[in-house]
């Protein structure tokens, strides 16, 4: 009867019930009472949606600050019997135990200890699940919280404090300790109880568990009348014993399998006190090396990757609304050569974080202050027709992108992730400079080869001098620091954003409202879509892939959805001011004439 027996003894005994007794269940062979049945019998709550055990899935566990380590008081007391009730074997002890700490809501006295497993052939039998593997065993210290009776605990949704211990089979492990004194006792007497006297606690048993290191959830009894009052803990270290102590278990008890299977979390959270190692935070990936490519990003924790306002996208010119309220940006600080603080390879990207506080953008429609907080990279592979820009533009997509990432100031950053302008994205595309010879021209011969690639090119073209090639030869040099996932690099050398950009026109752009491009892509950002893009040396754009290791990371399209993409009047009109050069009067026929073709294609 495990964790209600007591309990359940007394409200079935007093109550003298003449039904289906609440008892009469099972794990296994009792026909009509298997644990998919538990629902049926009287006063069950074994269908409810916060049920106990769980698969813990440590990708969707998040950290609580607030599970602190735990008292545990007379711990070291002697475990003074042990029962075969049938359905386990429990144990009681001497003193008063108390369990208190680990970040629950008050003080619990510990009534039993009893455990669950598999069987002889070495199926293995805990409860709980880590990442869908179930441990040999598990041991569960069940306590009522204090002050509370039985029946008072069994109502409350943290009535009942349940402590559980994984234990994990050695090959040869210790067969003289405390779990062969522990183990000696079993028996397949069900119902009689076997005085312990031995210098035997529950300290001993677990003594070499890390403590600290545990999960948290809210779940039930895991046997009938599975009671949703249960606050659990289940540590992450198993405790280890040799296996041939395990087979006794169920070898000497005559009882096999008795875990309940793993139960459904029905939005649940789980979570994780600070010191436990939970996975790298990269559950995602762009390509096929991670279960949750980009058509599975919205199945990740806390998603929004579905939503209907997703990034990034493709933008019509030929759609985009005009809006005069696009002014001109209002940049600080962008010319700081010290305001990058470190690189880093975050294992989807080559991010730039800035300093606290030091670089601004206003202006531009935006309506608020933004602190800018770093800037990133998106890119294709080293080859020199490669495509890795986010957005595209009349589906011409280019070389690489780079976004400069602000907060509203206004805002915490949590709060910015929350709100639908909390972000504002400044995206610019990079191409190569243009290998051409003739450099005024690059502009026309660049759209002659969009047209010919089946792109009618509207005129939103790429026009702006080189950027700093210095400046870009200076941050390409740290890639080669931060080859390795996580690593960073302080930036010495002087950078300013500025120099980066060159003197790209930043009056002309698209702006729409969309989401962050990566996983939780929550629907928080304003976009700004620069139509000149940057120019930078083809071999230090290679750098990139070959330095980090990693290419083609960038989301796919998302959806336009009903959004409108507003454009300022600069971008808007027949390409950005440079005096036409005649290369690009003698085209302008042909040029006609693909457009008329391509949209008769269509
Ligand atoms: C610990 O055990 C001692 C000895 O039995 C007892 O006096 C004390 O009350 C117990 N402490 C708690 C907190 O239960
Ligand atoms: C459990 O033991 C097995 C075999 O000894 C080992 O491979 C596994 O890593 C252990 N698991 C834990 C959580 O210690
Ligand atoms: C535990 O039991 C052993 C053997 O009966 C005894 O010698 C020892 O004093 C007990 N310890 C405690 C703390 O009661
Ligand atoms: C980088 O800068 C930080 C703080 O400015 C400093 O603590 C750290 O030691 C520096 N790292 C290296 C490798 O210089
Ligand atoms: C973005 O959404 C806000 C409302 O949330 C709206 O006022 C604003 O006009 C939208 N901007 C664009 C560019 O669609
Ligand atoms: C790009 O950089 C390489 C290596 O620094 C240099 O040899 C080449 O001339 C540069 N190309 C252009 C177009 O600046
Ligand atoms: C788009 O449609 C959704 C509902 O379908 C609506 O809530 C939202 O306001 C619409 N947005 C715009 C910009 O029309
Ligand atoms: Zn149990
Ligand atoms: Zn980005």
């Amino acid at each position: 009867m495990d964790h209600s027996s007591l309990l359940l003894c007394s409200i079935v005994g007093a109550l003298l019930m003449f039904s289906a007794r609440a008892s009469d269940w099972c794990y296994t062979g009792c026909e009509s009472h298997t644990p998919s049945h538990w629902g049926d019998l009287p006063g069950s709550f074994c269908d409810g949606k916060r049920q106990s055990p769980i698969n813990i899935d440590t990708r969707y566990v998040d950290k609580d600050s607030k599970l602190v380590a735990f008292n545990l008081i007379n711990f070291t007391s002697n475990i003074t019997s042990m029962i075969n009730n049938g359905h386990t074997v429990k144990c009681t002890f001497g003193d008063d135990v108390e369990v208190s700490g680990g970040g629950l809501n008050g003080a619990y006295s510990a009534d039993q200890f009893h455990l669950h497993w598999g069987d002889t052939n070495h199926h293995p039998g805990s409860e709980h699940m880590i990442n869908g593997h179930r441990s040999p065993m598990e041991m569960h210290i069940v306590s009522l919280k204090k002050g509370l009776t039985a029946d008072e605990a069994m109502a409350q949704s943290e009535g009942i404090a349940v402590l559980g211990f994984f234990i994990n089979a050695t090959e040869d492990g210790d067969m003289t300790g405390s779990w062969n004194t522990l183990t000696s006792y079993l028996t397949d007497q069900i119902d009689t109880k076997v005085s312990i006297e031995e210098d035997l606690s529950i300290q001993d048993l677990i003594k070499n568990v890390d403590l600290t290191k545990f999960y948290r959830y809210l779940g039930s009894l895991t046997t009938p009348t599975c009671n949703e009052a249960v606050v659990w803990t289940v540590f992450h270290e198993p405790i280890k014993i040799n296996k041939k102590l395990i087979e006794r278990f169920p070898a000497n008890t005559g009882l096999s399998n008795i875990y309940r299977p793993t139960q459904a979390l029905n939005n649940r959270q789980v979570f994780a006190s600070p010191a436990s190692p939970l996975p790298p935070s990269h559950p995602w990936c762009y390509d096929d090396h991670c279960e949750h490519t980009s058509s599975h990003w919205h199945l990740l924790h806390h998603s929004h990757c579905d939503g209907e306002s997703q990034s990034p996208i493709n933008i019509e010119t030929r759609n985009t609304v005009v809006d005069k309220n696009l002014d001109a940006f209002v940049f600080t600080k962008f010319d700081d050569k010290h305001a990058i603080k470190y690189i880093t390879n975050t294992g989807h990207a080559v991010k730039c974080v800035l300093k606290d506080g030091v670089a601004e953008v206003s202006g531009g429609g935006l309506g608020h202050v933004y602190s800018t907080l770093q800037f990133h990279f998106h890119w294709g592979t080293e080859s020199h027709d490669s495509h890795g820009s986010e957005h595209k533009v009349d589906s011409k997509q280019y070389p690489m992108e780079m976004h400069i990432v602000n907060k509203r100031k206004d805002l915490s950053l949590e709060e910015a992730v929350q709100t639908p302008n909390g972000l504002a994205v400044l995206g610019f595309f990079i191409e190569a400079v243009s290998t051409t010879k003739s450099s005024s021209s690059s502009s026309s011969s660049s759209s002659s080869s969009s047209a010919d690639s089946g792109h009618a090119d509207s005129g939103h073209a790429e026009t702006s001098t080189p950027s700093n090639m210095e400046v870009w030869k200076k941050l390409t040099h740290y890639l080669s620091a931060i080859k390795t996932v996580d690593q960073r690099a302080n930036v010495t050398d002087e950078i300013s954003i500025d120099d980066l950009l060159g003197n790209v026109n930043t009056r002309a752009y698209y702006r729409y409202n969309g989401s962050l491009t990566t996983p939780t892509c929550n629907e928080a950002v304003v976009w700004t879509i620069f139509k000149e893009t940057l120019k930078v040396n083809q071999s230090l754009m290679s750098l990139f892939p070959t330095q980090a290791g990693y290419g083609n990371v960038f989301r796919p399209l998302q959806s336009l959805h009903n959004r409108t993409v507003y454009s300022t009047v600069a971008s808007a009109a027949s390409g950005p001011a440079p005096a036409p050069a005649p290369a690009v009067l003698f085209l302008l026929p042909l040029l006609l004439l693909c457009t008329v073709s391509f949209n008769l294609r269509q």
